[in-house]
């Protein structure tokens, strides 16, 4: 049992009260349920009550002796934040990419060229689990200071069984051992492995028959990804991959229409995936299927921004009534980045949503991207303590004053693990 926290008189305390049985969508997702002068008191690692510092008072006034108290005047406190698309178990970094890049190639052609997803996998294999272990954990501790406080993570790495599960027991194992939750996603579909070029079917046929099976019934992931992009997946490789994921019980989530329009977004809302994510070139007809079947939309503006591509149109997905979460994408090629926060910038400012709207995005709606929506992303009683203290006294100024990390405390069940 952990000792009570209470986190008192926030200037604003942002709670997202009523939006654990489904995401937010369209003016929802503006409506964070603001409390000023707000307090939340965490016993057990779950929270006890939120509302007013005087009403808290009120009803804990006589067991302030027994709580750490954390004071959170003139601050922003909101829910710990969510990573909902993360390839944070990976070896090394592609820097010499980047500068090739930088000086006119495309991400495409260095992955056909063998690099790209293909140089991360080498390394991966050629890592050991310890050294996988230590260079996610760090990151986990950069996510953390970034007041991140679940992330997803996916295998990809491999796409041979033995570095697929290599991947999927380091993130099982960072789970279990760093305070930031990690939730798994098997994604042996992340490209088509060099060997497989000429019978890229024969691979769909492994994963489908025996790595989607092997890594069900290990219990190891919980969701099954696919890149469905042109020159990787097609849909209807895509489409069996992720129906053979169902019927083993791993929801379906797909990188739709990230490069070119691809049905990715259809099939998204045909198969009844949790998120689509990506969705740059996502088509009208796509998108309104998604916001029928509630599939949350993750969108990745810092991939853009790094591959230097036009942001997804984040607005018209909201006004469609797509629930829109944002992520990271943390991986070494497209979006070597671990500041949830900054991609909330790029959020507000290369997708046209409000401060408001990307905090929505960040907390609730990723946590029903991840299936966690009654557990996490939002201040209400019986959920985690989970909660992240910015040094700003607004929500708004949280996005003005862009590129300066203003995580100041983060408390992870209940217990102070940033300060
Ligand atoms: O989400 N699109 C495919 N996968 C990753 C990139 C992985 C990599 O380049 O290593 C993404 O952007
Ligand atoms: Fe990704």
């Amino acid at each position: 049992m952990s000792k009570a926290i209470f986190i008192r008189n926030a200037s604003q305390l942002v709670t997202l009260e009523g939006s654990s049985h489904a995401p937010l969508v369209k003016e929802a997702m503006s409506e964070l349920r603001i409390i000023e002068n707000g307090s939340v008191w965490i016993e057990d690692g779950i929270i006890q009550a939120v509302g007013t510092d005087e009403e808290l008072l009120a009803e804990y006034g006589d067991r302030l002796g027994e709580a750490e108290v954390v004071d959170a005047t003139g601050k922003l406190v909101t829910p710990g934040l969510v990573d909902p698309h993360t390839h944070l178990v990976h070896a090394g970094s592609r820097e010499n990419e980047f500068n090739m890049r930088l000086q006119g190639a495309t991400y495409m052609e260095i992955m056909n060229a063998g690099g790209g997803i293909h140089a991360t996998t080498s390394a991966t294999k050629a890592a050991s689990h310890q050294q996988l272990y230590e260079e996610s954990y760090a990151r986990l501790d950069q996510f953390l200071l970034h007041g991140v406080t679940t992330v997803e993570a996916k295998s990809g790495y491999g796409m041979e069984w033995e570095t697929e599960l290599k991947q999927l027991e380091v993130a099982k194992q960072l789970n279990e051992k760093h305070v930031v939750d990690v939730v798994s996603t098997f994604m042996g579909a992340h490209a088509i492995p060099k060997e497989f070029k000429e019978n890229p079917d024969e691979y769909v046929r492994l994963l489908v028959e025996e790595m989607i099976p092997k890594v069900a019934e290990l219990g190891l992931a919980e969701f099954n990804d696919v890149f469905c992009e042109h020159g990787v997946f097609t849909p209807d490789q895509s489409r069996v991959i992720l129906e053979a994921g169902k019927r083993h019980g791993l929801i379906p989530k797909i990188h739709a229409d990230e490069i070119v329009a691809y049905e990715g977004a259809e099939l998204a809302a045909e198969v009844g995936a949790i998120s689509a994510d990506h969705l740059l070139k996502a088509s009208e007809k796509g998108l309104a299927a998604m916001a029928k079947k509630g599939v949350v939309g993750v969108l990745l503006p810092g991939t853009a921004y790094f591959l230097m591509a036009e942001s997804a149109n984040g607005r018209k997905m909201i006004d469609t009534g797509v629930p829109v979460a944002l992520s990271t994408d943390c991986n070494p090629g497209s979006s070597p980045t671990v500041s949830l926060p900054f991609i909330m910038n790029l959020g507000c400012l290369k997708m046209g949503m409000t401060p408001a709207e990307v905090i929505t995005a960040a907390t609730i709606n990723a946590a029903h991207a991840i299936n966690r929506g009654s557990e996490i992303g939002s201040l209400e009683v019986g959920k985690k303590g989970d909660v992240t203290i910015f040094n700003v006294n607004n929500y708004m100024k949280l996005q003005y004053s862009y590129g300066v990390n203003h995580v100041d405390t983060v408390v992870k069940n209940g217990v102070v693990v940033v300060k």
